[in-house]
């Protein structure tokens, strides 16, 4: 064998060996335990697990794609709760400058104009860690983000039915102000929600 032919083999088997040690490597991700977290898009497949489990129908599911397109646009925030062991056990979504839908738009009288909406929603919490307060937790730091942007009012939407749900928000100081159809599925009746900031 020519030593051309030899340097030859020697390269592909080198990047044979490099091509497999990088599709073997996991992709790394620091992950805190016990941490509230604001997410990015290495948490996409936790999000899809955590709502897998944890959405018992009161939330209207989201997809990778849609969680992408979420993270790219960069202007709203997922944030997270884990526990001991670094699970996502708690998440939800706050998304800021929302248009009214027309059933509160009759509800508020926005004298200034200067108002500004956001919307929480998407709140889950892993079925092993409720009732530990995490709700109430996930509710404080979307109003915190809200605020420090700026966001004058906040609302939430509740399924007819989900007291657990409508009591956090209820202890957050927000009210009911309408009860009709979901604007994202007619076929949800919902209770809408809104704290004056
Ligand atoms: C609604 C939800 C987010 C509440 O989360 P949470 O962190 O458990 O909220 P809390 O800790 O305040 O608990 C809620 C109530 O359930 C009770 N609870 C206690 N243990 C519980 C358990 N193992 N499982 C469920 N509820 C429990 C709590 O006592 C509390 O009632 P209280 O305030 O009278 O004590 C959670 O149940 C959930 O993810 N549900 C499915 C999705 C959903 O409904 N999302 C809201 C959409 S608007």
């Amino acid at each position: 064998m020519s030593a051309a032919t030899l340097g030859a083999y020697r390269a592909d088997i080198s990047q044979l060996i490099s091509d497999f040690v990088a599709a073997e490597r996991p992709a790394f991700r620091f992950v805190r335990k016990n941490a509230t977290l604001r997410l990015d898009a290495s948490w996409i497949d936790d999000i899809l697990t955590l709502q897998a489990v944890s959405a018992d129908g009161q939330t209207i599911l989201r997809d990778r794609a849609y969680l992408e397109d979420f993270f790219a646009r960069g202007t709203d925030t997922i944030f997270g709760i884990t526990d001991s062991a670094g699970r996502l056990v708690g998440q939800a979504t706050t998304k800021m400058d929302v248009t009214l839908p027309s059933i509160l738009k009759s509800s508020f009288n926005e004298a200034s104009g200067a108002e500004r909406h956001a919307i929480i929603g998407c709140v889950t919490v892993h079925p092993d860690a409720r009732g530990q307060g995490l709700m109430g937790k996930l509710i404080d730091l979307c109003l915190e983000d809200a605020k420090s942007r700026g966001i004058t009012d906040t609302h939430a939407r509740v399924k007819l039915g989900n007291e657990a749900s409508l009591k956090n928000f209820l202890k957050k100081d927000f009210s009911v102000v309408a009860t009709g159809p979901s604007p994202e599925d007619k076929a949800r009746v919902v209770d809408f929600l809104h704290l004056k900031m």
